[in-house]
């Protein structure tokens, strides 16, 4: 088996994602990896700019690599290309490099081997990285952890709903930090499953995570939280708006989505308040 391999990094329109996959295969491609607003990125890797993907194409092959890069840079004009030979690593912990812990508030959220290294005076959560959304360094998560942890302080014993759970790891923080009843819903399985594992290892298996849908869900809670994709939010405002006994909190939102989706929410009679942003990611924040 080869040492090293190589991978072809397209940023291209978003609109020519599916063409250019196409493409890809086409010219030999072994596998592609797709980075665009319905698959966001995992923590720590390079996301797509507004309105482009990435894709991600790998070749065992230096000449079928250079033909394929050849070959999209004349079909997509608009492309960014960059051909690079990756060296195999252990991949069973190369990738560890890329998780960092994170301190927001009186949370330390981090991996269980950073454990040892993480402040004795903070509330710690352990986030084993593994197929779901939320070890805490995306700025989406870290947004919201900031507005748990706000929200906590003047409301101990407060519901919480946290829609989009992932991890679990805004659901377990607002536990940890002194809410009364906690329910955490995704709809995606694998999530739900690992959301529950990380609730158990955090020491809040009382937090009721599942894959309710939101619809579903009874009853109104005092914080609802939603660090979702900006369409999802779009289409979920109205179920949203009637969870929301006193405060909402959105993230996963684009700043140059923010005035639509604030918009979707004023519409369903809630006050927006100032919000918070880190780079181009907006948190969103209501009350009732
Ligand atoms: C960006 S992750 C957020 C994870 C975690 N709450 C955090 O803040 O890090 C979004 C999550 O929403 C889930 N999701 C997407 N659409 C959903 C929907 N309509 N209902 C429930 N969950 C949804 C995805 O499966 C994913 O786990």
């Amino acid at each position: 088996m080869a040492d090293t391999y190589l991978s072809l990094t397209v940023d291209l329109p978003e609109a020519e994602a599916e063409a250019l996959e196409d493409a890809l295969h086409e010219a030999g491609a072994l596998g592609l990896e797709v980075r665009d607003a319905e698959a966001p990125p995992m923590p720590g890797v390079r996301g797509p700019s507004p309105g482009e993907a990435i894709v991600v194409a790998y070749f065992d092959e230096r000449a079928a690599a250079e033909s394929a890069r050849e070959r999209v840079a004349s079909d997509f004009p608009a492309a960014r290309l960059r051909l690079e030979e990756v060296v195999q690593q252990d991949w069973s912990t190369a990738w560890r490099q890329h998780i960092h812990a994170v301190e927001v508030g009186r949370l330390w959220v981090g991996p269980p081997w950073q454990l040892k290294d993480a402040p004795a005076d903070k509330v710690r959560l352990v986030i084993e990285p593994k197929m779901a959304f939320g070890t805490g360094d995306h700025p989406t998560t870290s947004l919201c952890l900031a507005a748990v942890d706000d929200f906590m302080a003047s409301h101990p014993g407060a519901s919480v709903l946290d829609v989009g759970t992932g991890t679990g790891v805004l659901a377990i923080a607002a536990r940890r930090l002194g809410a009364g009843r906690v329910v955490g819903v995704d709809n995606d399985a694998t999530s739900v499953e690992l959301a529950r594992e990380n609730a158990q290892v955090n020491g809040t298996p009382e937090v009721e995570l599942s894959g309710t849908p939101l619809e579903e869900v009874p009853g109104t809670f005092d914080l609802v939280l939603a660090n979702i994709l900006a369409n999802t939010l779009i289409e979920l405002a109205p179920a949203l708006a009637a969870h929301t006994g006193q405060a909402l909190v959105l993230a996963g939102v684009l700043a140059h989505q923010a005035d639509a989706v604030g918009a979707a929410f004023r519409a369903q009679g809630l006050t927006q308040l100032k919000g918070a942003q880190v780079g181009e990611w907006v948190r969103l924040d209501f009350r009732r």
